[in-house]
Order: structure tokens, then C-alpha cells, then sequence
């Protein structure tokens, strides 16, 4: 883990306003004397003695749970329903109008727990007649490599979730990318474990500060969309315990979430949901997770298999979790004591968020410093992918006339759908999977940026007017966009809509094209070499035209690196096409075709432990923009590079700022194993972002865990350190590594 890392988390166990601009939840007071109803605080008994915070979050969780009946038990491991989830239940009404809840138990002193959706930001506001602010996509945050600002992200939303009358998350989403054409792509952090590992944490262990219950997901390895609910993932224990649960572990360890959601698909066989290895042997026994396991929604399969193999608590509703459960406690085929297992994580989950001590009150968001978190979070998450003679920052004294081309570039940015929308202030709610624009014009920005320039708007429908407007133009700027959203997979990595054509135009009727990226994943660019300037801005958030701006301009200096590696085609993925589910093989007749739910179709992870850049490391395959890569307005140099410790080693070296502006730089720490060991060329181990002023040079050192040298040894069922003979390898891209030094270890 990096020294930075470090940091923000002894920050953020001490004081949340050190990893943001961020508020501690409302009151520290005699709040533990009410419990939730509804969101309103009721009165309760303030003699519960398991309301006494000095006593440890077990200890509270065992009274509470001797008191319980056995239907006050069942009634903790459920859902009650979802808005538009077939027909309301009873008592819907006791709903906030999230995704769900689960009743509390006010003889109890517990609350309900509301949940919400909150990949980016507070989901179905519209419906609800709250404001939500978006932030940037999280894979976007992943950009910023910034576990500080990964922090602030979570405090944003545990802060707006509170004030909303919520005390859960749904976001979380950690699943590495796989497969890049996934459309939830948007909703996770890339396709490195340490990387996505350590953000995640950071994120949710400042959500949690607030008070809600932390969650994260989809566990395990669905990686793709298509299929979800019927698919089989074969995977390679080893290839996931380095990969895909990797990223869990880490988010696990740092940010200790209350909950853990598993997700649609089997894996090597059972579903997750009913996956013994995944939710006993690995979660509990190997991460130690203590909190609860909560179901994708519809994603519970089973009462004996699933309650047996971990699974805590059904969402949304009690298709097995509820009178058929209490009916196998009573004929014996599930144990009280596994019964109560499960409801101990749940009262675990409840203690350990704060969400007993620190009832829910709903409040009035500040708009103004959450929009201000929101632009710092997306300047921080640009990233510059190309910049040809300079053409940026531009220069406002320079430059008579701009054009703003692009789809909507007029009034707004494209965000993600599917669960993960936050719905955009001043319209109501839309449809699922409806394409949404945030109100953050890139026009208006620009303008704003250049009173004195003439600036001229094309849609680019017209592909010739366009280029008209692109010739008598001074620069040009594109603003294209690749939707996505849970629920389907991107046919290919192609910008849809004719925008290659476009910008093909353009950039040959002006080739001071800068084209700004509003996508969810990579994409391919067969215009590259025809453009000046790449600006990769993802989902922006509610402040994405202004973060833009301030970086087209120099006002920000970008200083963000890719999370996965931009492939120059769809032919260099591991799988060249994406598997799809076959004919007959989708929903839930063909899931209970034998009487007992099963997968219909399998994709086989076969490239393994090569995920992302490790396959186009290890395959040579060249690519478009390798992992870790992002320009900056300035420039660095790495020198003097001292590896010491032994197992646990520290990584020194410096880095220099060799231009002539202030600039963050990533420095990025790679190892490769000893020959024999199976492994990929190289892996991330570490990084840092360092502050340098022009000229100024720091000694950056990084403490690296050693699990991330180490290779999972399946036989052992154990991490292992290989002796041998290690490179480290030190830089500004994982395919710009400067500094090298080997690290002998017995
Ligand atoms: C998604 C989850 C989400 C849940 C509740 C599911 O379809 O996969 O990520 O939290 O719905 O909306």
C-alpha cells in the first residue's frame, strides 16, 4: 500500500475533513436514544444496554441478538420490495422511495435500513422530488489515482444519502474490467486490483463515516452484462484470488464495508448468491469480512443452498428469505445457529456503520460545496491523452474564433444509466436506460473561458456544415460521446453515431481538432493521428463542462493517468467477441429448466491472470494508450531509485517537475516476479501522486504490501512470497517505466 494511502486513512480514522471538504453526519449527541421509523426519529429506550458505544460492535450485536424472536430474526434477513419491483407490497409506504428496505425493530432501539442506488451519486431524486449532485462516473475517479479524492467521493454521497432519509449505499462497484465492452464499465474502477482495491476502500470507509452502511459489489467476476442473470464465469482459483477478488480484499481491508453484495452470475457453477467458496471460504474465512451479504436484486436462487453457503440477507423482496426460511429453521434443514449467524452480520453491519448510534435526519444538501466537490473530483479524473505542438492549454488571447462541435455540446454531458443514474436537476425522471444529459454545457463553458473569441455551435448532424464551421475556425473543438448502462454490453468500442466520420472531417478541415471523450470505457480512435488534441473527460458529473474548461484552458493542469488500457481494437481483447447468451439459454424458465437453478451458458476467463495491460504485456500485443498513461502541461523526470527491506520493501526515488508549471504526477511502481513464477510481465504495487511546483524535485517513498509481490498459491489455499529474483520498475506509465532495480528476495 502507498504511503499516500496511508495517509488518508489515518486521516479519515481521525477526522474526516482531512480526505475532503467533508462534515461529520449531523450530531454526536443523545442521538443514540432514538431509533429510526421510517426515516423519523421515534423515541426509544435509552437503557438498551447495547446502546452503550463503549462496549465492542460484537458484543453490542450478541445482546441485541438474544433478545430477538424468531420472526423479529427472518424479518432482518429480507427485503420489503422496490418501487416498480411487480406489485407493492403492504407496507410499501414505509419505503423512501430507494431500492429497497429492511424493517427495523423499534422494541429493538434498530432502525430500518434504507437503501439507495449511489454509484455516482443519489439515485431516482427526480421520482422523489430531492436533488442529487453526480459526480464524475467512477471510473472516471479512478483517473485521479487520488485515494484522498476517492474519499471525498464517498463522504459526498453518505452526506446526500443522509440527508435524503437514507442509511445504506448500493455503490461500491469494484468488478475490474475484464471485459471492456461491459456496459457497466462506467460504474467501476478499471482493470487493476490494487488500483480499483484501494479507491474502493477509500470511498467507502468515508461513506461509512457518515453513517451509512458501506457496501460493495458485484461479487464476483461479473464482468460482463450480456447473459448476467444466466451466466456461468469459469475462472481459475488463482487468476481470481489475484485478480478479481483482489480488488474486493483490498476494498475490504481498507474501507471494512458493512455489506457485500454478490452479484447475478455462477461462478464456476453456482451462483454467487448460493457460492460457497466465494461468500464462506473466501469472504469470511480469507478477508474476514464481518458485516452482511446482501443479494443482487432477484439474484437469491435458493433458501438451504444459499443460507448454507453465506448468504445473509435476500433483496428486494422474500421469495426464499422469508416464510420459507423460518419453515426450514423449524424442520431443521437450516441450523439456529446458522440462522443466527446470519442475523449477527446484520446487526454487525448496523453497530459497526453507526447507523443505530446516529438515526437518520434528513436535511437540506449544500448544493454549492457538493457542485464544488464534484468539478475539483472531475479536473482531477481528465485525463490528457494527447497533445500535439501544444495545442493545449489553449490560449485565450490567441484565439479569435472556436468552434464547439459535438451532439448536445450546446447544453449538456452524457452520464451513465441503468441503476447507477442520478437524475439531472430542472427535469423529471427518465426512462430506464434513456439516454441523459447533465445541464453542464461545454459551449457555455467555453464561452465563459474566451469572452473575447467568437464561439460557434455545430451538432454535427451535418456532418459538412461541420467542417464548414471547423475550417473558419481559429481551433476546434469535438465533443464526443459513447453511452452506457447496466443491463447491456457495447457491441464494440467504436464512438456510435457516425462521430468517427465526423471528426475524420473536421480534423481534415482543420487539424487544430481537440476531440473531449465523454465515455464510459475505452474506445478506439482510427482518427488519431489527424487530431492535435485527446482529452479523455468520461462521465463528467454535474460540473464536467467546467472541469473540461478549466483544462482546455490551463486554469487546471491535468495530472490524471488511465485506469485501463485503451486497445487499438476489438481484435487485440482476450476475447476478440463477446460471448452472448445462445439461443433458449435466457431468463428464468431456462435457468430452472432441471428443477434447480443452474447456469445456461459459460464464459471461460482463459487469459486468467492477463487482465487488461498484463495481457498486452504478456501477448506483446501493441495498443491505442497504455494503462497509467496521461499527459500533463508540464513535465517530469524520475531519478535515483532505492529499493531496501526485503520482504517488505520500501520504494524511494524522486521526481522532478522539469517544466515550467506547477503539476501533479502519478508516479507509478511496477514489479516483475521471478522467472517460473507464472505471473504476467508486470503488475502495479504502488504509487503516489506528488504536488511539484516548476523546477521543484521531491523523495517519494512508498511502503509496499507484500501481498502484492506475492502469487496465490491455490494447494496452500495461501498467499506466498516467491524467492527469487524481482524487478522494480519505477515511472509515469506502465509503459514509461525510467528507473529499474532488482530485489533479491530468500
Ligand atoms: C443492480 C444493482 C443494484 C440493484 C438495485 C440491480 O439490478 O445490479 O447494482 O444495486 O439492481 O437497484
Amino acid at each position: 500500500m502507498t504511503k499516500k494511502v496511508l495517509s488518508c486513512l489515518t486521516l479519515a480514522a481521525a477526522a474526516i475533513t482531512a480526505c475532503g471538504t467533508v462534515l461529520v453526519a449531523p450530531g454526536s449527541h443523545a442521538l443514540a436514544q432514538h431509533v429510526v421509523h421510517n426515516g423519523k426519529a421515534a423515541p426509544a429506550e435509552p437503557t438498551h444496554p447495547w446502546m452503550n458505544k463503549a462496549l465492542s460492535t460484537e458484543e453490542r450485536a450478541d445482546m441485541v441478538l438474544k433478545e430477538m424472536t424468531l420472526d423479529e430474526k427472518i424479518e432482518l434477513l429480507h427485503g420489503n420490495g422496490m418501487p416498480g419491483w411487480g406489485t407493492p407490497e403492504a407496507n410499501a409506504y414505509l419505503g423512501n422511495g430507494g431500492a429497497g428496505f429492511v424493517l427495523g425493530i423499534p422494541r429493538l432501539g434498530l432502525p430500518f435500513i434504507q437503501m439507495s442506488d449511489a454509484a455516482y451519486g443519489v439515485r431516482a431524486s427526480a421520482e422523489n422530488g430531492r436533488y442529487s449532485t453526480a459526480l464524475p462516473s467512477n471510473l472516471a475517479s479512478a483517473a485521479s489515482w487520488d485515494p484522498t479524492a476517492a474519499c471525498s467521493y464517498g463522504a459526498l454521497i453518505g452526506s446526500e444519502l443522509r440527508a435524503q432519509g437514507y442509511n445504506m449505499t448500493l455503490g461500491g462497484g469494484t468488478n475490474i474490467t475484464r471485459e471492456p465492452r461491459n456496459g457497466r464499465t462506467f460504474e467501476y474502477l478499471g482493470e487493476d486490483p490494487v488500483l480499483a482495491g484501494t479507491l474502493v476502500g477509500n470511498r467507502i470507509k468515508c461513506e461509512q463515516a457518515q453513517h451509512v452502511v458501506g457496501d460493495i459489489k458485484h461479487y464476483a467476476v461479473n464482468d460482463q452484462e450480456s447473459g448476467r442473470n444466466e451466466v456461468n464465469s469459469i475462472i481459475g482459483k488463482r487468476a481470481m484470488r489475484e485478480g478479481d477478488l483482489l480488488a474486493f480484499e483490498i476494498g475490504v481491508k481498507v474501507g471494512d464495508p458493512a455489506a457485500v453484495m454478490c452479484s447475478y452470475n455462477a461462478v464456476n457453477g453456482d451462483f454467487s448468491c448460493e457460492n460457497k467458496y466465494l461468500l464462506t471460504d473466501v469472504l469470511r474465512d480469507g478477508f474476514h469480512f464481518k458485516g452482511f451479504v446482501l443479494s443482487d436484486w432477484g439474484g437469491t436462487h435458493s433458501t438451504v443452498k444459499a443460507s448454507h453457503a453465506g448468504l445473509d440477507n435476500e433483496e428486494p423482496l422474500y421469495d426464499f428469505y422469508g416464510p420459507k426460511l423460518k419453515a426450514a429453521v423449524e424442520d431443521g434443514s437450516i441450523s439456529m445457529a446458522e440462522l443466527d449467524s446470519h442475523v449477527r452480520h446484520m446487526l454487525y453491519g448496523e453497530f459497526a456503520s453507526g447507523i443505530v448510534d446516529y438515526p437518520i435526519q434528513k436535511s437540506v444538501i449544500d448544493v454549492e460545496r457538493d457542485l464544488a466537490i464534484s468539478r475539483h473530483i472531475a479536473e482531477q479524473s481528465t485525463v490528457l491523452l494527447q497533445n500535439k505542438d501544444a495545442v493545449l492549454p489553449l490560449d485565450r488571447n490567441e484565439i479569435h474564433s472556436i468552434a464547439v462541435i459535438g451532439e448536445n455540446a450546446d447544453m449538456g454531458m452524457i452520464s451513465g444509466g441503468g441503476s447507477a443514474q442520478v437524475d439531472p436537476p430542472g427535469r423529471p425522471a427518465g426512462k430506464w436506460q434513456e439516454h441523459i444529459w447533465f445541464p453542464t454545457s461545454p459551449l457555455k463553458a467555453v464561452e465563459a473561458k474566451a469572452p473575447n473569441a467568437k464561439v460557434s455551435f455545430a451538432s454535427g448532424k451535418d456532418v459538412n456544415e461541420a467542417a464548414e464551421l471547423a475550417k473558419k475556425s481559429d481551433v476546434v473543438l469535438v465533443f464526443a460521446y459513447q453511452w452506457e448502462s447496466e443491463g447491456m454490453d457495447l457491441p464494440n468500442l467504436s464512438l456510435p453515431d457516425n462521430q468517427n466520420a465526423l471528426i475524420e472531417a473536421v480534423a481534415k478541415a482543420n487539424p487544430k481538432t481537440i476531440v473531449v471523450l465523454e465515455t464510459g470505457t475505452a474506445v478506439t480512435m482510427p482518427w488519431v493521428n489527424q487530431v492535435s488534441g485527446i482529452v479523455e473527460a468520461w462521465f463528467a458529473g454535474s460540473k464536467g463542462a467546467d472541469a473540461v474548461a478549466n483544462v482546455l484552458f490551463g486554469d487546471v493542469n491535468p495530472s490524471a493517468k488511465l485506469p485501463m488500457t485503451f486497445p487499438l481494437s476489438e481484435a487485440d481483447l482476450p476475447h476478440p467477441s463477446l460471448v452472448i447468451p445462445p439461443p433458449g439459454a435466457s431468463g428464468k424458465e431456462a435457468v430452472m429448466r432441471s428443477g434447480e437453478a443452474k447456469p445456461t451458458f459459460s464464459v471461460t476467463y482463459d487469459e486468467g491472470l492477463k487482465v487488461g495491460y498484463k495481457w498486452y504485456d504478456a501477448e506483446n500485443k501493441p495498443v491505442l494508450f497504455p494503462f497509467g498513461f496521461g499527459l500533463s502541461y508540464t513535465t517530469y523526470s524520475y531519478s535515483d531509485l532505492k529499493v531496501s527491506g526485503g520482504h517488505e520493501p520500501t520504494v524511494r526515488f524522486t521526481v522532478k517537475n522539469t517544466g515550467s508549471r506547477a503539476g501533479s504526477e502519478v508516479a507509478e511502481i511496477y514489479a516483475s516476479l521471478p522467472e517460473g513464477s507464472g505471473e504476467p510481465p508486470k503488475r502495479l504495487i504502488g504509487w503516489s501522486k506528488v504536488a511539484l511546483a516548476p523546477g521543484e524535485s521531491k523523495e517519494v517513498s512508498v511502503s509496499i504490501d507484500p501481498k502484492y509481490l506475492s502469487i496465490f498459491d491455490v494447494d496452500a489455499n495461501s498467499w506466498k512470497l516467491l524467492p527469487g529474483s524481482y524487478t522494480i520498475e519505477v515511472g509515469g506509465s506502465s509503459k514509461a517505466l525510467d528507473l529499474s532495480q532488482k530485489l533479491e528476495l530468500k
